[in-house]
C-alpha cells in the first residue's frame, strides 16, 4: 500500500478520499483539536501531531505528500488580503516536498488563487514545487468543480499535482463523472440527505439571520446541488424545507412566507461535502456546535480527492 504524509489535515476530508484510494497516511497536522478528535476517531493508526506546522522539524519518509493550506487569504469570504501570513504557509508545504522528495504530491486550494491580486502566490508554488528535491517535479494545475465528481454541491477548487521528474511521467486529472460532462447526473441536495430528519435538533445553529445572511439568497432547492457548504456556522446555506427568499433591493432579501427556516446542519452538511456516513464526529471536550461544523466546512469532499489520487499513475513499486 502506498503511503502518505498529509499537511494541513482538518479532520481528514482529503484523508478519506486518499484511504478510499487505497493509500496508508503515516502522518498528519492541524492546530484545531477537534479536527485532531474526530480524524483519531476515524483512523487511529495515524500519527496525527497537533500544533503549528512550522515546528515541526522532521517528516516521515513516504510515497505521497498532501496539503490544502488554509484559505481565509484568498477565500471570497475571507479577508483578501495577498500579504497575510497565513498565505505563505504553502513554504512549509514546500519545505515537507524538499525533505521527503515524495514520488508524488497533491495541493488543494481555493480559486480565488486564480484572482489576479493572488495569481503571484500561485506561480511561486508551481515555480518552487518544479525545483524541489534533487530531482524537482512535473506540475499541472486545474481548477476542478466537486459536482462533476459525484459531490451534491457547488464548489470550485484549484488542484496541483506533481509528479517527481525522474519517473518521467506527466498526470492527467480526472475526467467528470456526473453532469453534462460526465455518464451520471448530477448528485442533488435530495440524493444527499435522503433518510435524514427534518429537524434535528441541537444539530444546526439557530442563531438569528441577520442582514448580513439576508444580503444574497441562501437556499436552493432539494432537486439542486447544494451551494457551497462554508466553515463559519452562522453562514451555512439554508436547508430546502425553509421558506423561498425573495429579493427586495441589491443586496436584501426576505423569506417568502413566515414558516420557520432553518441552515443545515453539521451533519447535513457532512452529507454534501460527501462524507460516508460511516464517517464519525465524536464527543469530545472540543465538540462544540461551532467546531463541528468548522472542520466539515474546512474539509475537502472526500469524493473529489478521492477522484484526483487515485488518477496518479502506479508508480508506488
Ligand atoms: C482547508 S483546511 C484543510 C482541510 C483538510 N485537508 C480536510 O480535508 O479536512 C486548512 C487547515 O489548515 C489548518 N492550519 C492553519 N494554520 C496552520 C498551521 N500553522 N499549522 C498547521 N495547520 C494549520 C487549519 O486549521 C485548517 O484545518
Amino acid at each position: 500500500m502506498p503511503t502518505a504524509v498529509s499537511l494541513f489535515t482538518g479532520c481528514g476530508g482529503s484523508d478519506a478520499g486518499l484511504i478510499a484510494a487505497g493509500f496508508d497516511v503515516l502522518m498528519a497536522n492541524d492546530v484545531i483539536p477537534y479536527a485532531r478528535d474526530t480524524y483519531l476517531a476515524n483512523h487511529p493508526e495515524t500519527d496525527y501531531r497537533l500544533g503549528d506546522v512550522q515546528k515541526i522539524e522532521t517528516f516521515p519518509q513516504a510515497d505521497l505528500l498532501v496539503g490544502c493550506y488554509p484559505c481565509q487569504g484568498f477565500s471570497q469570504g475571507g479577508a483578501r488580503q495577498a500579504d497575510r501570513r497565513i498565505n505563505y504557509l504553502y513554504l512549509d508545504f514546500v519545505r515537507a516536498l524538499r525533505q521527503i522528495q515524495p514520488r508524488a504530491f497533491i495541493v488543494e486550494n481555493v480559486s480565488g488563487m486564480r484572482s489576479s491580486t493572488y495569481k503571484h502566490l500561485l506561480n511561486d508554488q508551481i515555480e518552487q514545487f518544479r525545483a524541489s528535491g534533487e530531482h524537482g517535479y512535473n506540475v499541472k494545475w486545474s481548477l476542478l468543480s466537486a459536482d462533476e465528481y459525484g459531490v451534491p454541491q457547488e464548489r470550485k477548487r484549484i488542484l496541483i499535482v506533481g509528479i517527481r521528474s525522474d519517473i518521467g511521467l506527466e498526470y492527467e486529472f480526472p475526467s467528470p463523472t456526473h453532469g453534462p460532462r460526465g455518464t451520471q447526473p448530477f448528485r442533488t441536495i435530495e440524493n444527499a440527505l435522503a433518510g435524514l430528519p427534518e429537524w434535528p435538533l441541537g444539530e444546526f445553529c439557530e442563531d438569528p439571520f441577520h442582514w448580513y445572511y439576508l444580503s444574497r439568497n441562501r437556499r436552493r432547492d432539494w432537486h439542486e446541488t447544494s451551494k457551497t457548504i462554508v466553515s463559519h456556522m452562522r453562514h451555512m446555506p439554508l436547508h430546502p424545507i425553509s421558506p423561498s427568499l425573495r429579493r427586495i433591493h441589491t443586496d436584501s432579501w426576505v423569506f417568502e412566507t413566515a414558516e420557520r427556516a432553518r441552515r443545515f446542519s453539521y451533519r447535513e452538511a457532512a452529507r454534501l461535502q460527501g462524507f460516508s456516513d460511516n464517517f464519525v464526529f465524536p464527543d469530545t471536550p472540543n465538540s462544540s456546535l461551532a467546531m463541528r461544523y468548522r472542520v466539515v466546512g474546512n474539509a475537502v469532499p472526500p469524493p473529489l480527492f478521492q477522484a484526483v489520487a487515485g488518477n496518479l499513475p502506479n508508480i508506488w513499486d
